[in-house]
């Protein structure tokens, strides 16, 4: 019998990793035999956090979540997500969505990578609702001003977010 690998990937900025991400990539572990989280390397954006420190973040992070018996690989990428799919062999882009307001750029994205790559599914899974505000924008934002993010960000990142401030 020929068993083929369920390979999703996962794609984002991750500057930085949030619970909300890791929401996403525990509840898409049922679905998939291995998911891709897959860090784009955006040239354009001035991130807080490098591609290689996003992805060791990522990493160090992922051993305390519970994915059974899914594997969870890190990678980064430039360029289209469509094609990184295709290059992994992934079948499906998983997105999460915390509210109405993120379906619309989603639906988008989604109808477009159809467009570039048919045979790539894209699948929206909800984030849990203490997840539903959360977002690496409004997490380094409210950091930086020093507020409270606590359980939001894994406490590594935290700390590697006050390692940065502090230089
Ligand atoms: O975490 P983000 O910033 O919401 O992730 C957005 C991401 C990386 C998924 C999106 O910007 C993307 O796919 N960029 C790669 C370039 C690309 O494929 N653009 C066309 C998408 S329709």
């Amino acid at each position: 019998m020929i068993t083929t690998v369920k390979r999703a990937i996962f794609p984002g900025s991750f500057d930085p990793l949030t619970h909300g991400h890791l929401d996403i990539i525990k509840r898409s572990s049922p679905i998939f035999d291995e998911i891709v989280v897959a860090v784009l390397n955006n040239a354009d954006k001035h991130p807080m956090f490098s591609v290689e420190e996003r992805c060791e973040m990522i990493s160090e992070v992922l051993p305390t979540v519970d994915t059974g018996e899914c594997r969870i690989l890190v990678d980064s990428f430039s360029g289209l997500t469509a094609d990184f799919a295709k290059r992994v062999n992934a079948t499906a882009i998983v997105r999460g969505i915390r509210a109405v307001s993120d379906y619309e750029y989603e639906l988008r994205m989604a109808l477009m990578n159809r467009r570039l790559e048919p045979s790539i599914e894209t699948v929206f899974l909800m984030a849990g609702e203490e997840y539903s505000y959360v977002s690496s924008t409004l997490m380094k934002q409210v950091f930086e001003l020093g507020g409270r993010v606590e359980g939001l960000i894994p406490e590594l990142v935290e700390a590697r977010m006050r390692e940065k401030l502090s230089r």
